[in-house]
């Protein structure tokens, strides 16, 4: 990125003073929120086990629900924290935590307490849904939206590729042990290689 292309916004120093502070000190560390993110293929998500992926610093397990489509909530269960991506889908549609067993759905919603059997007033009690994030499946690659608010559009975030018939989209997958900062401002946006 050259000089040109930086952005910078005037805050209040410690000494009371203003100062420029560059693209680079606004970047957060584990990236950006607000967005949809591209996650996994569709096809690597079963019905039997989730699959557990790490975004934006926020680990998430993808299941599917009751209609076939790739969901994910937080990995944390809602009740005693433990990992959902331990868990099972015991019953179609359902992701089931592997301590107590609360049940839950795609969008969250605790269904059932394995174990504590009908009569359980635990489903639908306060406290009780799992945070969900929500996803979008195109040409089978499954984006996430990682924000707090309401998701955008997501012809916002994503090539308009994946919107055109006309196209195949082709993924690849490469694990760089590195933050993601210095990796797109030296490889992916690079004007020297
Ligand atoms: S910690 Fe998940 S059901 Fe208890």
């Amino acid at each position: 990125m050259g000089p040109s292309a930086t952005i910078a916004a005037a805050v209040p120093d410690s000494g009371g003073k203003t100062a420029p502070v560059g693209l680079r000190e606004r970047m957060p560390e584990v990236g950006l929120r607000e967005y949809w993110y591209p996650a996994l293929p569709a096809k690597k998500v079963g019905t039997k086990r989730p699959t557990e992926l790490k975004i934006v610093g926020q680990h998430l397990v993808f299941f599917r629900d009751a209609d076939n489509e790739v969901v994910a909530l937080a990995r944390e269960c809602p009740h005693r924290g433990a990992h959902l991506s331990r868990g099972e889908s015991h019953f179609k549609g359902t992701l089931s935590c592997p301590y107590h067993g609360w049940t839950f759905d795609g969008k969250g919603n605790c269904l059932a307490v394995l174990g504590e059997g009908p009569e359980s007033q635990i489903p639908g009690a306060p406290g009780t849904r799992a945070r969900c994030y929500p996803t979008r499946t195109i040409k089978d690659v499954v984006f996430v939206w990682m924000g707090t608010g309401a998701p955008a559009p997501i012809e916002e975030d994503v090539p308009p590729e994946f919107f055109d018939d006309k196209y195949v989209v082709v993924t690849a997958e490469q694990t760089w042990n590195s933050n993601w900062r210095p990796s797109i401002e030296n490889f992916s946006d690079a004007h020297v290689f």
